[in-house]
């Protein structure tokens, strides 16, 4: 039997080079975890969350899923949310996508890849409803990536909608809520300018950096 042997022994070297550099680390972090964010982003491979932002293990509290999406009937992703803000007092949400998504890219051209298609329906629906927006774009290249940036854009202001953040709000809890977007080719991180601290804002938010688009009613029929 295959015990993935390789993977044991970079977790020896990694746990005693870290807790070389700062002893008694794992248990310190043991006894209690304090990160201070909530990272929504996607699951591939090459966007792993902590590194990107510098952050160690206690210092980022992590949900991901294929294409970074928010369903409000999604008690895996719900369940973060709400135990981020109400048990761990988290006071910011970053919902995080990244350039070059294969999710995205899929949805985007309609290339079945089975029962992911489905979770994928969403972007699609984006897709459509920004058609104008996106045809005006050059490249397919700038068009994937806008598509990208519409759909971190959208669940970032779902996220904005969930009763969770509603009732943090509600009660003056100080949370803000991020849309960011990652580029592979370059490392780099890029602020979308959505910074929503109450559900005004993340409308307001949402609107500037969405922009315009000619398909205004189909817009409004999905805004949730
Ligand atoms: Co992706």
């Amino acid at each position: 039997m295959n015990k993935l042997p390789q993977l044991f022994a970079n977790n020896r070297r990694w746990a005693a080079a870290t807790e070389q550099r700062n002893p008694g680390f794992f248990g310190e972090l043991s006894a209690q975890q304090n990160p201070r964010y909530l990272w929504i982003g996607c699951s591939d491979s090459r966007v792993p969350a902590n590194e990107i932002v510098g952050l160690a293990p206690g210092e980022l509290f992590v949900h991901r899923n294929v294409a970074n999406l928010v369903f409000h009937n999604d008690f895996s992703c719900l369940s973060v949310l709400q135990y981020a803000i109400d048990v761990l007092g988290i006071e910011h949400v970053i919902v995080c996508g990244h350039y070059g998504c294969g999710g995205v890219t899929a949805a985007y051209e309609q290339r079945p890849l089975g029962l992911v298609d489905n979770w994928l329906l969403p972007i699609r629906d984006i897709a459509r409803t920004y058609a104008t927006q996106l045809a005006e774009l050059p490249t397919d290249l700038e068009r994937a990536d806008r598509l990208c940036e519409l759909n971190v854009l959208f669940q970032a202001r779902r996220v904005c909608r969930t009763t969770i953040v509603q009732q943090a709000w509600e009660r003056d809890h100080p949370l803000t809520v991020h849309a960011w977007v990652y580029r592979l080719n370059d490392g780099l991180l890029r602020d979308l300018g959505f910074c929503a601290r109450d559900l005004a804002s993340a409308d307001a938010d949402f609107e500037r950096t969405v922009g315009a688009d000619t398909n205004r009613s189909n817009h409004q029929a999905m805004t949730q």
